[in-house]
């Protein structure tokens, strides 16, 4: 295992200002995001859509890398230059879902567990020879009456761990994410007891396993109230339980955590992240992004209005909360800066 690279590359992911873009949707999910605003899902369309947002300019000044799907890391910019290549080129790290989605869990109904792993030590390889630095598998752990059972947060976690090892073993940074879903009606209280025990069980496994925590980045949910909850937590409290349940069950050398944006609206995404590195704590990590839908959301549905400015307005939307949500790394950001 190259510890050094592995340190080195973690913590350029998560530089002062700097997150990352989950630009990683499979092709289902990308399919149905272009399909809902109007634009007939392709291989051509995903890929033009792509390679659009990743040519807007300045944002490696607040992205320090882009998750990509095994498509995309495949296809080339307008052009023709390969996208990893396009990527690093400009000082960003590509990186790649290895995942190959979550499953149905036997015996568990309504339960998932993330397959992925038979072949995965070979698609490293390849990914690696391809320009990629570092890698995201996703785990899915839903709350509900008996969920998650104690099947479903044991096997994520060793999912999860071996994943991590064999990304280590060929150069690629493994960011584990163990996705805790917003879907439900539970106490935010709920939420965190459920994240410090898939936390606690994903970090356990990960020892086992020989995981070079230093050359490894988390990307967990926040700490919310479920969706259908009629007690939904402010802002601040979000905030605060998160950066408890992660003070009390994250290991202090891991470089950096990076949050899904899960669904929240941009400006919360933002703000939430803000809040926390205002706080008055020393975080031991470094608390950055990863987002998808809170970084392109606006993107997309301005790209597929079509047009003659459409594609460089949609740059601009990137830009703007590429930009934003650099400004929350470091406490920075405020509404006023959103008009
Ligand atoms: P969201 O920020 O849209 O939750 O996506 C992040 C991600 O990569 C989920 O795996």
């Amino acid at each position: 295992m190259d510890t050094e690279l592995l340190e080195r590359t973690a913590s350029e992911l998560v530089a002062p200002g700097k997150g990352i873009l989950a630009a990683d949707e499979s092709n289902g999910t990308m399919s149905k995001r272009l399909a809902a605003v109007g634009v007939d899902p392709s291989s051509e369309t995903r890929r033009s859509y792509r390679a659009n947002l990743l040519s807007t300019d300045g944002y490696e000044s607040a992205v320090g890398g882009v998750i990509l799907f095994d498509e995309t890391i495949r296809q080339s910019m307008d052009d023709g230059t390969p996208i990893a290549e396009a990527l690093s080129s400009r000082g960003i790290h590509p990186g790649i879902k290895v995942d190959t989605g979550a499953k149905e869990l036997a015996n568990h109904p309504g339960e998932k567990i993330t397959e992925g792993l038979d072949g995965l030590r070979e698609r490293c390889v390849e990914y690696f020879k391809m320009g990629a630095r570092f890698a995201k598998w996703r785990a899915v752990i839903r709350i509900d009456e008996g969920m998650p059972s104690a099947a479903c947060v044991s096997t994520n976690a060793h999912a999860l761990a071996r994943y991590a090892a064999i990304c280590q073993e060929q150069g690629l940074v493994p960011i584990i994410e163990p996705e805790v879903l917003m879907d439900g009606t539970h106490q935010a209280q709920r939420c965190y007891d459920v994240t410090a025990e898939v936390l606690g069980a994903t970090f356990a496994a990960c020892a086992e396993q020989g995981i070079h925590i230093p050359g490894t980045l988390l990307k967990p949910n926040m700490i919310f109230a479920g969706n259908d909850c009629p007690d939904q937590a402010s802002r601040e409290e979000v905030a605060r339980l998160t950066v408890d349940c992660l003070t009390n069950h994250v290991p202090h050398d891991l470089p950096g955590i990076v949050f899904l944006s899960g669904g929240q609206s941009d400006e919360d995404a933002t703000a939430h992240l803000n809040l926390m590195n205002q706080m008055d704590v020393n975080h031991p990590w470094q608390l950055s992004y990863s987002y998808g839908r809170a970084l392109q959301a606006h993107a997309l549905r301005t790209w597929a209005e079509g047009g003659a400015d459409s594609a460089a307005a949609s740059r601009s939307m990137f830009a703007h909360r590429a930009s934003m949500n650099s400004l929350a790394r470091s406490g920075d950001w405020s509404l006023d800066l959103e008009a």
